[in-house]
């Protein structure tokens, strides 16, 4: 029996796999098919009958989204038949729906809107009062107008089999169906947006966005998130300069269609608090004035008592010229991108990045995590492991207790567990012995402590004892969790020579022994820890801290102002573009450290970002293929030493407050503020 099944659509030949529905058959022959509840990344509901199509035989028409094929199939999507049955099935759906276009976000750009304009009719036969359906106050991300909702279930489908939450569902029947979470609460899921893009009409909407702006009125950058290190594709969408909203763009390789909450409601943090001109001893300045304070304290100064510190948060470009600018201008060699004590050097790529590529995650069928939180620390990431678990995958977990929403086996929050394994003791071992794809994953909370390097090498040992690496396998991955930390490494922003680590810095600031402290973004070291050098400049993007207690603040540009290649967690480098125009007086950062170098006298020698690119794929090859998974050939990381035995904490403690954007936005501080209460609440429950 052949796999293949053939049918004629239209008129046209097609040949698709046993098993395939009409409507896969309709895709592969680019014949559009109205639809409401079909979404290729959902299971099959059937429940709008937008899709129905004429059979040969068939005594009427049926739903081609569930439909499987059958050989010699004569398929009209076309006929009269079909276009009366899909007239009355949008009759039906107009029947309660409200004249609410002039006045609804989801306008312009309304699957219901646009279908209706094909089969809609311009007057209604019903005469009945409308149903009308109270909404939902379900928190600070998504607004609801239930009055509005198809009972597509896109939304109860999602929750339940993508984000493996499952608060929202339908209550009541017929006339009285509603959509929602059952009991009136903010929504618990970090990816809960996702349901707004899926929502096929104007009843669940993006809060923070309401009434904002009109589609039409949009431009749209091509850009890569820069909340976590998954590199996830997306839309930067702006009108007159200005960053309205964020949503994903689809590539299958990273991250399908989804992304977390972080990334699409945290625009507001782009332009609030913004550092929007020099600030020389905390006062309004301009750029000249700036760097003759900033020439006028490095007079005279040693190079070893001068230091660097670059944030998580920067793209290749910035670090490289950074790490020129403290190097071959100010010739320091105590610059250090690690402000977590992160272990790995940047001398071999299998100590921080990830051996498996994101979309093999999830043919795993065991799974080691290690000082790892995925939910929080790569939401998409952890999707995929999700959709391995459902396939059967078992996952253990080393670390602090985490609640991933798919079964779990806890082995213990200390790193010696990992001994245990490698003796072959534990379930996981057991495991690990029979699993084809194994995949261990090592977060950067175990490898920011001083057994960073014996956790490296345990873990290479047990790799090696499992088979984890094979020929067509890599199953050995360090999770980072900041989005320019595999550029850093790569591009090598770590101390050279005699110069101090990121830890060592802070020490000697603290002891009062710095001359110049020059700090670049913000890090993972408490300014608290930093006050205490001669001199501190800081080169940033907000009026955080770090830039109130600077001697001189610098103003840089946020992603969303600048193009820029972003190195993500898989070691895959990917190009942003620029949407919107820095702030009054902000640069773009490898502008500040070109200019800056040239009043110090030691110009860099780049004066356009692309002969910066090219200087960059010259020394880092990997720099020059855009967009490629470039293997890394995998070297055992680590060195032998003793595993500590404090207990490994838990990576990410506020998921909607790790960065200096993601602060100063007022819709993170809600979404902040409503996950603090949930997690209060579940810790009350669970003390009983
Ligand atoms: Fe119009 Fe669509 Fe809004 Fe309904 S959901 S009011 S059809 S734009
Ligand atoms: Fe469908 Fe939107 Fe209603 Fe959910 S709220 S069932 S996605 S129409
Ligand atoms: Fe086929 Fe809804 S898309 S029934």
């Amino acid at each position: 029996m052949s796999d293949l099944i053939k049918l004629t659509i239209d008129g046209h030949d097609v040949e698709v796999p046993r098993g395939s529905t009409i409507m896969d058959a309709t895709k592969k022959l680019a014949i559009e098919v109205p639809h409401f509840c079909y979404h290729e990344r959902l299971s099959v509901a059937g429940n709008c009958r937008m899709c129905l199509v004429e059979v040969e035989g068939a005594p009427k028409p049926v739903a081609s989204c569930h439909w499987p094929v059958n050989d010699g199939m004569v398929v009209n999507t076309k006929s009269e038949t079909t276009k009366e049955a899909r007239k009355g099935v949008m009759e039906f759906l107009l029947i309660n729906h409200p004249l609410d276009c002039p006045i609804c976000d989801q306008a312009g750009e309304c699957d219901l809107q646009d279908v209706a304009v094909s089969y809609g009719s311009d007057r209604s036969r019903y005469e009945e009062m409308k149903r009308a359906v109270d909404d939902h106050e379900i928190g600070a991300k998504i607004k609801t107008v239930m009055t509005r909702c198809i009972h597509c279930t896109r939304c109860i489908r999602f929750a339940t089999e993508v984000a493996g939450v499952e608060e929202f569902g339908a209550t009541g029947r017929g006339e009285n169906m509603s959509v929602g979470t059952y009991v009136e609460r903010a929504l618990e899921s970090e990816l809960a947006g996702n349901m707004i893009d899926l929502c096929p009409v104007g009843a669940l909407t993006n809060k923070p966005y309401a009434f904002t702006a009109r589609p039409w009125e949009l431009e749209h950058a091509d850009s890569i998130d820069v909340n976590d290190a998954v590199g996830s594709h997306i839309s930067v969408d702006h009108r007159a300069g200005q960053v309205l909203r964020i949503k994903p763009r689809e590539c299958d390789e990273i991250n399908e269609e989804w992304i977390p909450d972080t990334t699409r409601f945290s625009w507001d943090g782009l332009s609030n608090d913004r550092l929007t001109a020099p600030v020389v001893n905390g006062r309004a300045s301009n750029w000249n004035k700036a760097f003759e304070a900033i020439k006028a304290s490095l007079k005279g100064k040693k190079k070893d008592k001068i230091a660097g510190l670059a944030g998580n948060v920067h793209c290749a470009e910035d670090l490289y010229a950074f790490n020129a600018f403290m190097k071959e201008t100010l010739g320091s060699e105590s610059v250090d991108s690690r402000t977590d004590g992160f272990g790995a050097n940047g001398k071999n790529r299998s100590a921080y990045t990830m051996g498996t590529a994101i979309s093999d995650i999830e043919k795993a069928d065991v799974v080691l995590l290690v000082g790892c939180d995925p939910r929080y620390e790569a939401p998409i990431i952890n999707l995929r492991l999700r959709k391995a678990s459902a396939k059967g995958a078992a996952v253990f977990n080393i670390g602090a207790e985490v609640d991933l929403r798919y079964p779990t086996t806890e082995l213990g929050d200390t790193v010696d567990v990992l001994d245990q394994i490698l003796a072959g003791k534990t379930p996981a071992a057991k495991a690990l012995k029979s699993a084809k794809n194994p995949v261990i994953i090592l977060g950067g909370t175990a490898l920011s402590r001083g057994d960073a390097q014996a956790v490296l090498k345990t873990a290479a040992d047990i790799a090696d004892k499992y088979d984890v690496v094979t020929d067509d396998w890599n199953g050995f991955n360090v999770l980072v969790r900041q989005s320019g930390r595999v550029a850093a490494l790569d591009l090598g922003v770590v101390p050279t020579g005699k110069g101090l680590s990121a830890k060592a810095i802070r020490d000697v600031v603290q002891g009062k022994k710095m001359d110049v402290l020059v700090i670049y973004g913000e890090g993972d070291i408490p300014v608290e820890d930093l006050k205490g050098a001669k001199f501190t400049i800081y080169i940033g993007t907000h009026k955080s801290a770090y830039a109130k207690m600077a001697d001189v603040a610098l103003p840089a540009a946020t992603f969303a102002e600048k193009s820029g290649l972003w190195t993500n967690a898989e070691g895959v480098v990917q190009l942003a573009d620029q949407a919107v125009q820095p702030p009054l007086q902000a640069k773009e950062d490898w502008k500040i450290f070109r200019a800056l170098s040239e009043q110090i006298g030691e110009a860099l020698p780049f004066d356009t970002q692309t002969q910066l690119r090219h200087q960059i794929a010259e020394a880092h090859p990997a720099y020059g293929m855009i967009g490629d998974v470039l293997q890394t050939p995998w070297a055992p990381p680590g060195k032998a030493g003793k595993l500590l035995k404090a207990k490994l904490e838990r990576p990410v403690t506020a998921f909607y407050q790790t960065n200096e954007v993601l602060r100063a936005s007022k819709v993170m501080a809600d979404c902040q503020a409503e996950k603090d209460t949930f997690d209060a609440n579940k810790n009350m429950k669970k003390a009983g």
